[in-house]
């Protein structure tokens, strides 16, 4: 049988409205590259990046979904599965960043509990045409105990980490759930002439 070449699965998406950049991050994250065309994503796609850490093999099946609401029904149906949300706007589009509070009321409706956010503020690349503040990306992330980073696509800032930061969150948890329980006292064997008075 061929050796598996990972040691854990972990499913990510990436959500946010139409145009913000998330088929773009995902791109440069899995092949470090950009394109200045926009071709909206119809529905869903996905991806796939092995990362090591902490000397983990870790392969990322990232989900890429749709932000026009008329895909609403077919990606809403990928919340369920994920492990990690990215939840994207443009620090440029002051509707995208409005609609935050949708992004996460879909999440709170859709995905697990227990799901890990992050909230990214992407093309930061883009200064000129900043509407919305590095602070009040950090505001809306902390109100909602939610991680934040700005990113660019386009110029590769804070993409991976992004992804890293994301993942070793998911990672904390499954070792917090794996931490050893103490072990449980061996049954009393009645076979044995030891112990019965
Ligand atoms: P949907 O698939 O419709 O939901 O959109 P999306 O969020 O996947 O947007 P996409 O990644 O296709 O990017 C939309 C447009 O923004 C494209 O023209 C990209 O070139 C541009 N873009 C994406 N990221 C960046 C960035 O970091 N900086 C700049 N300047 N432009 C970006
Ligand atoms: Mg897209």
């Amino acid at each position: 049988m061929a050796k598996k070449s990972y040691d854990l699965l972990f499913k990510l998406l990436l959500i946010g409205d139409s145009g913000v950049g998330k088929t773009c991050i995902l791109f440069r994250f899995s092949d470090d590259a950009f394109n200045t065309t926009f071709i909206s994503t119809i529905g869903i796609d996905f991806k796939i990046k092995t990362i090591e850490l902490r000397g983990k093999k870790i392969k990322l099946q990232i989900w890429d979904t749709a932000g026009q609401e008329r895909f609403h029904t077919i990606t809403t149906s990928y919340y369920r599965g994920a492990m990690g949300i990215m939840l994207v706007y443009d620090i440029t589009n002051s509707k995208s960043f409005d609609n935050i509070a949708k992004w996460l009321r879909n999440i709170q409706e859709h995905a697990n509990e227990d799901v890990e956010k992050m909230i990214l503020g992407n093309k930061c690349d883009m200064e000129d045409k900043r509407v919305i503040t590095k602070e009040r990306g950090e505001s809306i992330a902390r109100e909602n105990g939610i991680r934040f980073l700005e990113t660019s696509a386009k110029t590769n800032v804070n993409i991976e980490k992004a992804f890293i930061d994301l993942s070793e969150s998911i990672l904390d948890k499954k070792v917090d759930i794996q931490e050893p329980r103490p072990l449980p006292e061996p049954a009393p064997n009645p076979g044995t002439k030891c112990c019965t008075n």
